[in-house]
This record gives structure tokens, sequence and C-alpha cells, in this order.
């Protein structure tokens, strides 16, 4: 007998106009029963068609009112006078006595199922790097593990995974023991899930007796942090704040104590880095203030009007893009998922297998469904005192999306030895380099060994580098 009967899932349908999902119930046997029913009894059905209603009849507008919107300021990288630099001194040291604390945790969002890199597996289990091929975690792990040894503390780490790719993750770790760090400072849990809805709001099954479920987007992260025991965690270890990056991006300082710093002496309760966009075209996030909030435009929804306005200066006015890289507080997201959720999903056009009138798998050509998804960012609004940090390209972004080009593992490779090169040759190091300026040999410095051109330059005094690096060789250090 099946845990559920189909009048009482009627009960949940009938009212939201998803009875559909029941077509094919006389043909389940009890387990194919008891899945359906399940995935069917976990969903908030009211919220989510009022969702997908709004996203069927919002029409294509962002709605957002584009001649109000001004570029967001932010901080530079460098301070700009004396006294400035003063500041950034303190905010450095604030941040260093944080880690030393106990006060921040590292937290990777890896529930994306990578389709653009087209890798069959968890992205983070990806193998890239220049010489070892290790994993995108374990250049994680290893910056973990140095920023931990540096100021004596522990920095637990959390995962964010989705239920397509938990098992293989969790497995991954446990394979490699946990790349050195102590698993009990792991935390793994997943994000949730939403049904995706074909063009007239109605949920799809992708077999007779389940319902086609989808990751639902990094904005996911605020609900699960709470419904997972994470905020829980962080708060009997006395962790105030997270430091969040995506799973693509191994240039990312994992801990970067001037960013921590200026979050937390700012009063802020969201913090982001922001990339200077290459050019108007460059597929970043927008930073905006709307009406004094925060927020973040994407790049496919601002006017080209805006994407190419140039300031006095001939720079964009639009410049600050965001690499996803944030600070957030513990407070923060607890007092945001007190109750429910004030965040909105977007909507994406994809396309979702679905069963016909025969229970037979359907795979559409073009895209026929919507999938829901929630933003990160679009907490940002609701935060005390948000704070951007202008990042430093070369040193601390190069993600892998794509299988080649740029944002490729290739491009990550190039630019993960050019920062190490850099670092090198600022502590006096002479790498070899062709005509063109190009590396002539290859390079790859553990993070558990160096994770600031600081590191490199004791390494170097310590006589554990060489002064001068072989030409068309490979120079390693584990
Ligand atoms: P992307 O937007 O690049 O998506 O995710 P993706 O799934 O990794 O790649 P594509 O678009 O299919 O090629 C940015 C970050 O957000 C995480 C990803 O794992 C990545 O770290 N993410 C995305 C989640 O954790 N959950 C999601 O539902 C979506």
């Amino acid at each position: 007998m099946s845990r559920y009967t189909k009048e009482e899932l009627l009960t949940i349908l009938a009212p939201v106009g998803q009875e559909h999902l029941l077509r094919f119930w006389e043909q389940l046997d009890d387990a194919q029963r008891d899945e359906l029913g399940g995935q069917i009894s976990s969903i908030r059905w009211s919220e989510v068609s009022q969702w997908i209603h709004d996203a069927l009849h919002g029409g294509e507008s962002t709605g957002i009112p584009f001649d109000k919107l001004v570029p967001a300021p932010y901080v530079p990288l460098k301070p700009q006078s004396g006294s400035e630099s003063v500041g950034y001194s303190e905010a450095f040291a604030t941040g260093e006595r944080l880690l030393r604390q106990g006060k921040v945790a590292g937290f990777t969002v890896a529930g994306g199922q990578g389709t653009r890199l087209g890798y069959d597996g968890p992205k983070g289990t990806y193998c890239f790097s220049p010489v070892r091929n290790k994993a995108l975690f374990q250049y994680f792990a290893e910056a973990l593990l140095r920023n931990m040894a540096k100021y004596d503390c522990v920095i637990p780490w959390y995962i964010m995974t989705s239920p397509a790719n938990h098992q293989a993750t969790v497995e991954f770790f446990q394979a490699n023991d946990f790349f050195g760090l102590d698993s009990a400072n792991v935390r793994f849990f997943t994000q949730g899930q939403l049904p995706g809805f074909d063009q007239n709001g109605k949920a799809i099954l992708e077999a007779p007796g389940r319902l086609a479920l989808f990751a639902n987007g990094h904005g996911g992260t605020l609900a699960a942090l709470r419904d997972s025991g994470t905020l829980d965690d962080m708060e009997k270890r006395g962790v105030e704040y997270l430091a969040y990056w995506q799973v693509d991006n191994p240039l990312v300082s994992v801990c970067d104590p001037l960013f921590l710093g200026l979050h937390h002496l700012s009063g802020s309760e969201m913090s982001s880095r922001a990339l200077i966009k290459r050019d108007p075209m460059e597929k970043l996030g927008h930073f905006c203030l709307l009406d004094g909030k925060l927020i973040i435009v994407e790049y496919s929804d601002m006017p080209s009007e805006l994407l190419n306005k140039t300031d006095e200066n001939g720079l964009l006015s639009f410049r600050a893009g965001s690499p996803a890289i944030h600070v957030i507080s513990r407070q923060f997201i607890r007092n945001l998922t007190n109750g429910t959720l004030a965040l909105k999903p977007h909507r994406a056009l994809k396309k979702i297998s679905y069963v016909d009138e025969n229970g037979a798998l359907v795979k559409p050509e073009a895209p026929n469904g919507i999938k829901l998804e929630f933003f990160i960012f679009d907490a940002l609004p609701f935060a005390k005192s948000p704070l951007i940090l202008e990042a430093d390209r070369a040193e601390q972004f190069a993600a892998i999306k794509n299988p080649s080009g740029s944002d490729s593992p290739e491009s990550c490779r190039h630019d993960l030895q050019e920062r190490t090169a850099k670092w090198l040759e600022a502590a006096g190091v002479k790498v070899p380099r062709k005509a063109d300026g190009a590396l002539d040999c290859v390079i790859e410095i553990s993070l558990k060994r160096a994770v600031s051109a600081a590191d490199i330059a004791e390494l170097v005094k310590a006589g554990e580098i060489p002064g001068e690096l072989e030409a068309q060789s490979s120079f390693v250090l584990d």
C-alpha cells in the first residue's frame, strides 16, 4: 500500500489547478505512488502557483524603471590617500582578527548543472590545474588549509549541493580524504527544488510517476542554510560571517582579510566584490542603485544605452560588475529567513523533457517550459549598509564556464599561472618569458603553500623557490 491516496493528493492539487499530475495514478505501483506523493506534498503549492502566475503574466518587462538607475558607488581596491591607507590597514588587521577568532566560514555554492562546460559530474570535481590536474574543490580546500595555518584557526567550509549532485560530491571528498581538511569542519547540504512548468502554468511530469524538479537557483542558498541547520551550526561555532564564492572560480581569495574587515567595520550585512567591466558587452551583472537601494541588474536586462553610457572621465558609468563574491552576515540570513522569504524567483525558458498522454517521454527540440530560480543577489536590497569593494581581476577572478575560449579551463590555467608568476617576480624570482611576454614555463604552486604575494616572498626567502625558474620546464611546489 502506498503512503498516499489519490484523494488526499487531490486536496493539495485541485485548489491550484494541478490535478493533471495524477493522470497516470492508476498505472503506478506503490513505490512510484510513494515517490510522486512525496514530491507533491513537499511543494508549497500556493506560493509556487503565485510565482508561476507572475512569471507567465508579468510580460517580458523586468519592471525596472531604467531611467531611475544610477551606478552604485564602490570602494576602490587601493587607498586613494594617506588617510585612506590607514583605514585600509585597520580593515585588513580587523579581517585577520576575525579569522583568528574563528568568526569566518567559507561557503561554496556548488548546486549548478554546469551545462555550458558540458562536464558530466559536479563542477567542483572538474580537474583543471596546470601540472597536477587538481579539481576545483581541491583548490579551495588547499586555500582554506593555508588560511587556517596562517591564522591558527578553524574555518568551517559549507558546500551547497543539489539533489542531483549531492551524493557524487560527498563521495568525491571521501575518496580524496577531504584533501587534508578535518571532515568535521566540512558540511554539505542540498538546496531546494522547484517544479518545471509548461507555458500554461501546468507542472511537468518527466515520468508517469515523477515530477520534473530543478534546483531553485543560487538564491536557494538562504532557505537551505536555515533548513539544513547550517545557520545553527554557525551559531554553535561562533561563526558570524560567511565568505561566499562560486564553485567555478579557483582564483577567488577564499578569506580576504581586507574584504572581511571592511564588511565588519562598515556594519554591512551583505558585501560584494566588483570587477571593473572590460567592455560594455562583458556579461556581468551591474551594481546599481534604485531609489537608494542596491540592486544587481543582469547583463541581459540592461538597455544598451546604459551599457554604453560613459562618465565625465570617459569610463563606463555602469562599470562595476559582479563576480558573485560576497561576505554575508549570519544574522542577516537569520532575519531574512525568519518568515516567508521575500525573494521572488526569476524565470528561465528551458527545454524540459515531459511525458505525453500515453506516458512516453518526449525530448523537446526547443525551449518548451519554464524553470524558476532564485538569485542570491536579490538579497542585496534588504541588506543594511551593503558595501562593494573593487576586486583585482588578475588576482581574484578566472571562472571556468565554457569548454573553450574565454572563461574556459585554458584561460583559467593561463590566469592562474600569470598570477603566480607575478607574485614570484615581485619576490625577485626570474620567471622565463618569451619575446611576446608569455610564460615560457609551466608553474603550479599549491595554495596550501601560498595564497598571496607575501606567502610567495616567504617561500623564496626560505629557499624553497629558486631565484630563477628554468625555461621550458615545469616548476611545482606541493
Ligand atoms: P551558473 O549560473 O554559472 O550555473 O552558476 P551553472 O549551473 O554552474 O552553469 P551553467 O549555466 O549550467 O553552464 C553560478 C554558481 O551558482 C551555483 C553554481 O554551482 C555556480 O557555483 N548554482 C547555480 C547553485 O549552487 N545552484 C543553482 O541552482 C544554480
